[in-house]
């Protein structure tokens, strides 16, 4: 007989996990004003809030740790940060920053001016925030197929060359650089191949444009590419890696994700142009260039981190995990965007709450629903994240509107699959008798998701 699939990991440490009643969490659910943000961790039974962060370091990560250097300047675990980056990537210039948004906010002081166009692939809301804060537009050239949830692809994160060309062609000389996000967290955790990276390179070259890759999930990527694109079956993680970002010119990321640690990012770039203008910006907002708001330590955890998750057995341990819970969603026949994605599924709310109008914001009210049902929570990555239109001011329920249920990466095991699918299923086999929504009572400007307050639509 075949031996099953099983993790490559056995488990050292543990820490317990709260169950709660239906009423108590109908009271809390009230005290946080309908935002699953609001809520205390103790309150919640099995996250799936994020990826973020929240993954389980190893032994060797944890070892690493006492080896920091908290020297102010010239850290020897910055070299070996350094070094590592430089190892997987190429790119030679590495700036720390405390985490994905710190990057973003580095780099796009130096490159991104007022009425500025970056187009990409379904920019994350950070990133989004990032330009529109600067008074500059970020344009989605993400392929079609990837709003259809129901369409079958292997790489629905791809840019759309064509859309892509006729923005560069239009507006070459507002446009700072290219970027894609790898993978495309907002169209579903969805990778992209590596013919597109090749093919958005070749294009902004001939517009003499740089790219960047927003790289918080790369080894996802990797791992599509290697599994679902011809010609890399036999290629190793860390070589399909490399040759990814001999399509870019720089990367942001976000540490705390593909990084496997809890907290950090950076910036890594082959172009001295690019570091010489990043690096003016880290002194005040991030800290000294050894640094840039980490600890020592941290960049040792990471070094390590990187190194790992780039082998090919954590990653498919990963991967397989939220395969599993993919494929009991199928069993129960719910909705998602499919294929699943690296880290997530995304629950099609519009296609489950069905009764509830665009305007009651549905995948929120699947959300909350969630919660209530079992303690679980996810995330709106919907209508209400999609913040208004800068110019209108009108809500923008053009996109998809998702429940993105996160799986930390190392922290729950299958059996916690079978719960999160149960729970579902139980709110889909009443989804007919959810009818109304929620309406914002207060929000921000941008990025209201994390600070919106809601309140249920009473018939
Ligand atoms: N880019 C992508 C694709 C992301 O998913 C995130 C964060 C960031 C940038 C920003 O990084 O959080 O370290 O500042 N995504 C988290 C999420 C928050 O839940 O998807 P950060």
């Amino acid at each position: 007989m075949e031996l099953p699939f099983a993790e490559s990991w056995k488990i050292k440490m543990v820490e317990p996990l709260r169950k709660s009643t239906r009423e108590e969490r109908e009271q809390w659910l009230k005290e946080a004003h309908y935002n699953l943000f609001n809520l205390k961790s103790d309150h919640v039974y099995i996250d799936c809030l994020t990826d973020s962060g929240t993954g389980a370091m190893s032994d060797r990560q944890w070892a690493a740790m006492m080896m920091g250097d908290e020297s102010y300047a010239g850290s020897s675990s910055f070299f070996r940060l350094k070094d590592t980056i430089t190892r997987l990537t190429g790119f030679e210039y590495v700036i720390p920053t405390h985490q994905g948004r710190g990057a973003e906010n580095v780099l796009f002081s130096h490159l991104v001016k007022a009425g500025d166009i970056v187009p990409g692939n379904s920019h994350f809301d950070t990133t989004k925030g990032h330009i529109e804060s600067r008074k500059a537009f970020a344009i989605d050239c993400t392929i079609d197929e990837a709003k259809d949830t129901q369409l079958e692809h292997p790489f629905k994160g791809n840019v759309d060359p064509a859309k892509l060309e006729k923005v560069l062609a239009e507006n070459a000389d507002k446009i700072p650089f290219v970027i894609v996000t790898v993978t495309n967290n907002t169209a579903g955790g969805q990778p992209v191949s590596m013919e597109n990276l090749r093919a958005v390179k070749a294009i902004a070259e001939k517009y003499n444009k740089r790219v960047v890759f927003d790289s918080a999930r790369f080894v996802e990527n990797a791992y599509f590419i290697k599994t679902r694109e011809a010609g890399y079956a036999d290629k190793t993680i860390k070589e399909i890696v490399k040759e990814m970002y001999t399509y870019a010119d720089a990367m942001t990321m976000s540490a705390k994700k593909d990084g496997l640690v809890n907290m950090g990012g950076f910036i890594a770039t082959r172009h001295e142009d690019f570091y010489e203008g990043a690096k003016r910006f880290c002194i005040p907002f991030e800290g000294f260039l050894t640094y840039g708001g980490l600890n020592g330590r941290d960049m040792d955890a990471l070094a390590v981190g990187l190194d790992e998750n780039t082998e090919l057995d954590n990653i498919e341990t990963r991967i397989k995990q939220v395969h599993y819970l993919a494929a009991k969603l199928d069993e129960y026949g719910i909705p998602y965007q499919r294929p699943v994605g690296g880290h997530a599924i995304f629950v099609d709310a519009d296609r489950v709450l069905t009764n509830v109008p665009k305007e009651e914001f549905p995948a929120q009210t699947l959300a909350i629903e969630l919660y209530r049902e079992a303690g679980i929570r996810g995330c709106e990555i919907g209508y209400i994240l999609a913040d208004r239109d800068p110019v209108t001011r009108e809500n923008r329920f053009g996109g998809l509107d998702l429940l993105r249920l996160c799986i930390a990466r190392r922290v729950y095991t299958n059996n916690h699959m079978d719960v999160i699918a149960a729970a579902l299923k139980n709110v889909y086999d009443r989804r007919n008798e959810i009818k109304h929504g929620v309406k914002i009572v207060w929000e921000t400007e941008l990025m209201r998701h994390f600070t919106v307050k809601l309140a249920p639509v009473e018939e």
